[in-house]
């Protein structure tokens, strides 16, 4: 059983997931995301300046809590905690990753959708879990079922998650906190239009948790 602490997931009701394109991005967005009150961060590993944005982050952003995400295996979960990744979450599961998520003792969601992948989850000693991707597994319907049989699990759904529906699934008690693409639009980055981040996570980040 894992006995990593996940106290951080109630700061922010959300937690964007990012994917850095260009590294001097990674601080002023971080920067950005913290100002409106965003402070758990998941730095993807989705391109190749994931390890060192995670690295530059936690020296240069007072209050950022950094995460690692699209962790697909035991080299690049040891990588992220290298980096100083402060939490990992995986689109999916693995005895590897269990094995790396128990030894490390590092937050650990790994993906499940279907109530085969929750209880493999559970069994490895997991109690929160990604629910990736939410919009096309069934949405908030899904995981308030799942409050039937797991009902001492709980789920941040990913994949579909926006400021329009969040609210959907955060209601849901069963929910801890949602993930998403939608705080880091590519346009508001590549222009550097900062102002515009942190207004968008300052919405996100009055959203009930
Ligand atoms: C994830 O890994 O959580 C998803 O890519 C997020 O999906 P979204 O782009 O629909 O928010």
């Amino acid at each position: 059983m894992s006995s990593a602490c996940y106290d951080f997931l109630d700061s922010a009701p959300v937690i964007p997931v990012i994917a850095i394109e260009n590294l001097s991005h990674a601080v002023p967005l971080a920067e950005a995301l913290v100002a409106g009150g965003i402070v758990n961060l998941e730095i993807t590993l989705r391109t190749e300046h994931g390890l060192d944005a995670i690295r530059l982050i936690n020296q240069q952003v007072a209050g950022a809590h950094v995460g690692v995400g699209t962790v697909c295996n035991a080299r690049e979960f040891d990588a992220a905690i290298d980096a100083g990744a402060q939490f990992v979450v995986s689109p999916g599961q693995s005895d590897a990753l269990f094995e790396r998520a128990l030894v490390t003792n590092i937050p650990f969601l790994p993906g499940a959708v279907t109530a085969t992948e929750v209880i493999a989850a559970k069994e490895a000693g997991f109690r929160i879990l990604k629910f990736f991707p939410a919009g096309t597994s069934g949405g908030a319907a899904a995981i308030k079922a799942f409050s039937g049989p797991f009902g001492d699990l709980q789920f941040v759904p990913t994949g579909g998650v926006n400021i329009h529906n969040a609210n959907d699934y955060l209601s849901l008690p069963n929910v801890r906190a949602v993930g998403g693409t939608w705080l880091t639009p590519s346009d508001a980055i590549n222009a550097e239009r900062w102002d515009h981040i942190t207004h968008i996570a300052r919405d996100a980040s009055q959203l009930d948790a």
